[in-house]
This record gives C-alpha cells, sequence and structure tokens, in this order.
C-alpha cells in the first residue's frame, strides 16, 4: 500500500476515535466548568456556548465553501490550461471584510457584556460575605475579617448571598477556582487581587471542589479546597461553632472542645503541645499555632485533610501523620515520629482522636447534611 494512503486510512481512523475518546470526558465531574451551579459560572458558560456555536458555524461554512471549490474546479485529465483568474475581485474582498467585521462585533459584543457584569471590582455592602484568601504552597488561608474567624482549606458560605474573595499570596503565584461557581483569578504576593460570585435559588446546598489553577511547583495539583454552601440556619451554626470558642488569652485557661471525658482525646490534647503540633498549628482556646500554618480550629468540622487530598475520616488523619509525604508528596508538614518508634501508633491514635474532637459535637449533623451529589 502507498505510503498517503496509510496517512489518509490512520487520519479517518483519528476522526472516528477521537469522538469515542472525548467521550469519556464526563461534563458534570467534580471540577467541570461545564456544569455551572451559580449565575456567575452560567453566564459564563452561555458565552462559551454561544461562541462555541457560532464558531462551529464558521468553520462548517468555510468548510463548505473549501471542498465546493476543491470539486467544483478540480483539474480535469489531460486539461493543462490554467482557469480563469478571480484575485483581487472588489465585491469578494469587500464582502470578506464586511463578514469579518460582522463576525467580530458579534463575537466581541457579548464577550465585553458578560465581563462586565460578572468581572468587575465589587464594593462590599453590608450584606456581603467577605473572605480573606491566602495562598500557600500548597494550601489556602480563609479569613473571615467581620467575624473574627480563620480557617484552612473549606469555606462555607450561605446561599444566596455575594461573597467577595480579596486574594493574595505568600509566597508564589496561585490561582482560586470553584469552577462549578465562578472563573479563576490569580492570587500574587503584594497584589489585592478580588473575585467575587453569587449563589442563587438554582445553587444546590451542598459541597462544591476548588483547586489552585496556577502551577505552583511541588504539590500543586494537590492544592486544592472546599466550597460548602449552606442554608442561612446551617451558615449561622458553622460560624456559631467558631465565636463560641473563647480566644486564648493570658487570663483564660486553655480549653479542650468538647469530649473531654475520653482519655485518648485528653491524650492526644497533650501531646499536640507536647509533639511539637501546637508550634504550627493554632486551634483556637488552646494553641496559638502560626499564622502561615493551617489553623485547625473545629478541625472536625472539615470534610477533608491536606487541603482537599483525602476524605478527614480517622484512617486517613493517621495516615497523614505517619507519613505526611507519602500522601502529599513536596509538602511541608515534618513526619513527627522516626521509624520503629514503639509509641508512633498510639501517639497517631490519640492526636487524631483529638483532631477528630474538635467541633465533633456537629460532626454527624454536618456529614450527613453534606452527602449527595456534591459531596466527596
Ligand atoms: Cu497553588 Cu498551584
Amino acid at each position: 500500500m502507498p505510503k498517503h494512503r496509510w496517512f489518509r486510512l490512520s487520519s479517518l481512523g483519528l476522526f472516528f476515535i477521537l469522538p469515542l475518546l472525548l467521550g469519556g470526558c464526563a461534563f458534570d465531574n467534580l471540577q467541570s466548568a461545564l456544569d455551572p451551579q451559580g449565575p456567575i459560572a452560567r453566564q459564563q458558560i452561555s458565552l462559551l456556548t454561544y461562541t462555541m456555536w457560532l464558531s462551529a458555524i464558521v468553520v462548517v461554512a468555510v468548510g463548505a465553501v473549501m471542498f465546493w471549490a476543491m470539486f467544483r474546479f478540480r483539474a480535469k485529465a489531460g486539461d493543462d490550461s490554467i482557469p480563469v483568474q478571480s484575485h483581487g475581485n472588489t465585491a469578494v474582498e469587500i464582502g470578506l471584510i464586511l463578514l469579518a467585521t460582522v463576525l467580530t462585533i458579534i463575537v466581541v459584543v457579548p464577550a465585553v457584556r458578560t465581563i462586565f457584569k460578572t468581572e468587575y471590582r465589587a464594593v462590599a455592602t453590608e450584606e456581603d460575605v467577605i473572605i480573606n484568601v491566602t495562598g500557600h504552597q500548597w494550601w489556602w488561608v480563609f479569613e473571615y475579617p467581620e467575624l473574627g474567624l480563620t480557617t484552612a482549606n473549606e469555606i462555607h458560605i450561605p446561599k444566596g448571598k455575594r461573597v467577595i474573595f480579596n486574594l493574595s499570596s505568600a509566597d508564589v503565584l496561585h490561582s482560586f477556582w470553584v469552577p462549578k461557581l465562578a472563573g479563576k483569578r490569580d492570587l500574587i504576593p503584594n497584589q489585592n487581587n478580588q473575585l467575587w460570585f453569587v449563589t442563587d435559588e438554582n445553587t444546590p446546598t451542598g459541597v462544591y471542589h476548588g483547586q489552585c489553577a496556577e502551577l505552583c511547583l511541588g504539590a500543586h495539583a494537590y492544592m486544592r479546597f472546599r466550597v460548602v454552601v449552606d442554608t442561612e440556619e446551617d451558615y449561622a451554626a458553622w460560624v456559631d461553632m467558631f465565636q463560641s470558642i473563647e480566644p486564648l488569652s493570658a487570663s483564660t485557661t486553655p480549653v479542650i472542645q468538647q469530649v473531654q471525658a475520653d482519655p485518648l482525646v485528653q491524650q492526644g490534647q497533650a501531646l499536640f503541645k507536647t509533639k511539637g503540633c501546637a508550634a504550627c498549628h493554632a486551634v483556637k482556646g488552646y494553641a496559638g499555632g502560626a499564622p502561615d500554618k493551617p489553623d485547625l480550629t473545629n478541625f472536625a468540622l472539615r470534610t477533608t485533610i491536606a487541603a482537599g487530598v483525602l476524605d478527614n475520616t480517622p484512617e486517613n488523619l493517621a495516615r497523614w501523620l505517619r507519613d505526611p509525604q507519602e500522601v502529599k508528596p513536596t509538602n511541608y508538614m515534618p513526619t513527627l515520629w522516626a521509624k520503629n518508634d514503639p509509641n508512633a501508633e498510639e501517639e497517631i491514635a490519640a492526636i487524631s482522636a483529638y483532631l477528630l474532637s474538635l467541633g465533633a459535637d456537629e460532626e454527624e449533623e454536618t456529614q450527613a447534611s453534606l452527602g449527595g451529589a456534591y459531596g466527596n
């Protein structure tokens, strides 16, 4: 078989195989922008759909003219004459310029309109929820300045409200992206970037997956987060879980949240300080931690460990404490136990029990209400 035959055959094969491969892509997977669940994402997808169909029409029209010309003006066997030349036809040239201008206008006008409607810099009002986001390699600080509340890697927002994110980075460039709710925006050191979105009555409550969308080395792909869209009541209860804890001060004695009677929890609480966890991780009311390390207040309320890498279960938490590098290569969490440390498993179990007691009396309800299509 001649070479060009093979080329034609393989091109034809690819033409039929490609759609099958693309068919494997799910439109509604957890981080799909093609499954919008909020007004901003919906406006963005309708702009995308509009321009895509327009492009498809252009491709089909241009292709049709091209194939028509190819077959209509094909050289006939034995005819070596030069066909009539139509280069420089004024009507065709002006027609094409006009067509291109019209096409550009009908693409640009809706695009610019959508940008102005969804991308302007919001001025905060009392109605808005404000969240200061700081990107770190490879996790997120989420601070609610109006509520005096700091958490990491998982935010709760009340359904129906506008949320304004003030974006900043502690190290390299990151990008904040919740594909089902809005587009993405970079977090840049020393620059006040902002992104806002709203949820509405068509936004199901539940967990939405977020992801750092700017290559930030090491564990970039594991720099995830969760956005939990709550009802007003659930959101208020979540906020209260933080605000009801007395902050640690010189005059207060450290408190253990919940399950105080459990000796394993008490052992874990002590180990949290003696093993050095408390030097980095804050637990409101008990440990000050460091501002550039994840705050573990109400840890049991979170759905994941290590910035969206593992579901927050006792087994996974033990696995994470045992060997953080195995779970999330290159991350900065140290291994606290030497190999063959005879006390390792007991201490890991105790610290896990302590962490999973933080905010735990709400856990059952929260975990149950987080189930469904947008759960883990
Ligand atoms: Cu942070 Cu990629």
